[in-house]
């Protein structure tokens, strides 16, 4: 009886079942994958919980390609050397076959998820790469016929990279780069080919709007397909995939920008995992679940705008509820498994957003005022006359380390002081943006742009005082100093000019972060002035604006 109830409450989901009436009129919910049928594929994730009928009717009314969500991941298929272990992963594969769904592998190599004994600390390269091979070989040769496409590698290259013209340098010292070398990502490349000549290769990994790291995998698919142009009649990367973890602040301009460049390489473009986080503790409210659904919107515009050299497009999660990040709310359906504003967004996005986009304000960035003076770093007295800018927004739950920023300009230099309270001090942390230290971001013409051009630029400084930049160029000419005192510390910076003629009234794009470290070295809280997208690492259009005044 219960199981009828909750069926008919899901009939507008399921296209079938108890019709009469009102429930009869909802039951038009419309099918994603028909939706996109000239497009490209539409995907979702399975595992164990996906197995029972609601949830797999779900899966195949909207979709026509599944990816397993763990089970063909190298640590479920051969945790002890040798022994592979097929058995959920075929129930997964057989089922979405003999339900009319594709199928697409996921991963062959990774540094998570992979078991110990694969590349242990010391490993010779000659045994890691018979490991790598043997792996992928013996996996692909399993489901060939089974899967049209493989995620053959996952996130090998490096956050936040810096000199992109040389991927070898900014691949992640994983396991297998530490055991193989830089030449483990052909390695594995063409183990797969050799398998499964059929199934298209993809490169797999996140953060691809980022375009620093899009430069990254740009270069090593580049490179690597002009060496390897005929690998059994083709080169040997088929594909980039974009994962597509993304939040409501995600930028669809630099996903875009993102998709073209790999385009241009002449490969496929698949988004792999699509999720859009927008809530917190697992729950949105109503104006949240609509900036999500314009996200999404905006999103599929894009996709369907490149759709000839799209593959697919695969959501990572049928439902909040069993999604990885369950308390983001990232996907189209609740808990309940109804269709969110998401759903309907990604359906037809120019409807929801003739609908919905005019009900999504568009922030005012803050204002705050630079007073004309040159300063010497050592005296904070120097800022007196500047007004003070409250640095206490925070972009993450936790409310650490906080305080207030002011600043000075002379034709060279704009000068900054922060004074930071409740810190910690600490600077265990290898990534610096999880020690304890001031970000200063600077768009000189205030362009807004959604990627960092010539005049942005991006200051770290640590409560020791050490400095990091983005990109490194900055550095030039740039000087700090800072004082501790308790949970409290100053830094003062001189950030030289770098492509502006400075005028009296003249504006400039600013703002100031402050990351908070706990006390075991992880960033625990960040706090800005005016950005809460968390992007203004490598996109402008977040930022506060500065005006240089005389007093
Ligand atoms: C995640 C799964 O969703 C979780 O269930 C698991 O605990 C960890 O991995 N990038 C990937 C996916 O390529 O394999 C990850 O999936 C999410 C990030």
């Amino acid at each position: 009886m219960l199981k009828k109830i909750i069926l008919c409450l899901l009939t507008p989901l399921l296209m079938g079942g108890c019709v009469s009436g009102k429930e009869a009129a909802m039951q038009k919910i419309q099918s994603l994958k028909d939706a996109y049928a000239d497009y490209f594929l539409i995907g979702n994730i399975v595992s164990g919980v996906d197995m029972d009928d609601l949830r797999y009717n779900i899966l195949t009314t909207h979709h026509n390609i599944a990816t397993a969500e763990n089970a063909m991941k190298p640590q479920y298929l051969q945790g002890t050397k040798g022994v592979f272990t097929f058995y959920d992963a075929d129930a997964i594969v057989n089922k979405a076959l003999s339900r009319g769904l594709n199928v697409h592998g996921h991963t062959l190599a990774w540094h998570q998820q992979s078991p110990a004994w694969m590349n242990y600390e010391g490993v010779s390269r000659e045994e890691a790469v018979i490991n790598l091979t043997t792996h992928a070989k013996t996996v692909a040769a399993h489901f060939k016929g089974r899967v049209v496409s493989w995620d053959v590698l996952n996130e090998a290259i490096a956050d936040n990279p810096s000199n992109t013209e040389d991927w070898k340098a900014n691949l992640r010292q994983s396991p297998w780069f530490k055991a193989v070398g830089a030449d483990y990502v052909e390695i594995v490349f063409k183990a797969a080919r050799e398998a499964d000549p059929d199934a298209k290769l993809y490169y797999n990994d996140y953060n691809l709007d980022n375009p620093n790291k899009a430069s990254v995998v740009y270069n090593m698919v580049k490179d690597i397909n002009e060496r390897n142009p005929d690998v059994v009649g083709r080169p040997l990367i088929d594909g980039v995939g974009m994962q597509g973890h993304y939040s409501s602040h995600t930028s669809p301009a630099n996903v875009e920008n993102s998709l073209q460049r790999f385009i241009s390489l002449g490969v496929e473009v698949s988004i792999t995992e699509l999720d859009v986080q927008c809530g917190e503790e697992g729950k949105q409210t109503d104006a949240q679940k609509v900036a999500q659904g314009i996200t999404y919107a905006a999103l599929f515009n894009v996709f369907k705008k490149y759709a000839e050299n799209i593959g697919r497009v695969t959501m990572w999660g049928l439902d909040d509820g069993s999604s990885w990040r369950r308390q983001a709310c990232p996907t189209m359906f609740n808990d309940n498994l109804h269709p969110k504003p998401a759903f309907f967004a990604a359906l037809d996005p120019d409807k929801f957003i003739t609908e919905n986009g005019a009900s999504i304000e568009k922030k005012e960035a803050k204002q705050a005022e630079a007073v004309y003076g040159t300063p010497d770093l050592a005296d904070a007295a120097a800022w007196s006359q500047a007004p003070a800018i409250s640095i206490d927004s925070y972009l993450m739950a936790w409310q650490g380390a906080s305080g207030t920023a002011k600043v000075l300009w002379d034709e060279s230099n704009l000068y900054v002081l922060v004074n930071v309270n409740n810190a910690e001090m600490n600077k265990a942390n290898q990534n610096t943006y999880e020690q304890d230290s001031v970000e200063i971001f600077i768009d000189e013409n205030n362009g807004k742009t959604p990627y960092y051009e010539k005049d942005d630029a991006q200051y770290r400084v640590n409560f020791d005082n050490e400095a990091t930049f983005n990109p490194q160029s900055a550095a030039e000419g740039f000087e700090s100093r800072t004082t501790v005192s308790g949970r409290s510390y100053t830094v003062s910076l001189k950030i030289p000019f770098r492509t502006i003629d400075v005028k009296r009234g003249g504006i400039i794009g600013f703002d100031v972060q402050i990351n908070g470290a706990s006390s075991r070295g992880a960033r625990q809280s960040v706090a800005v002035w005016n950005d809460l997208s968390g992007g203004s690492y490598q996109d402008t259009s977040g930022l506060g604006i500065l005006k240089l005044t005389k007093r």
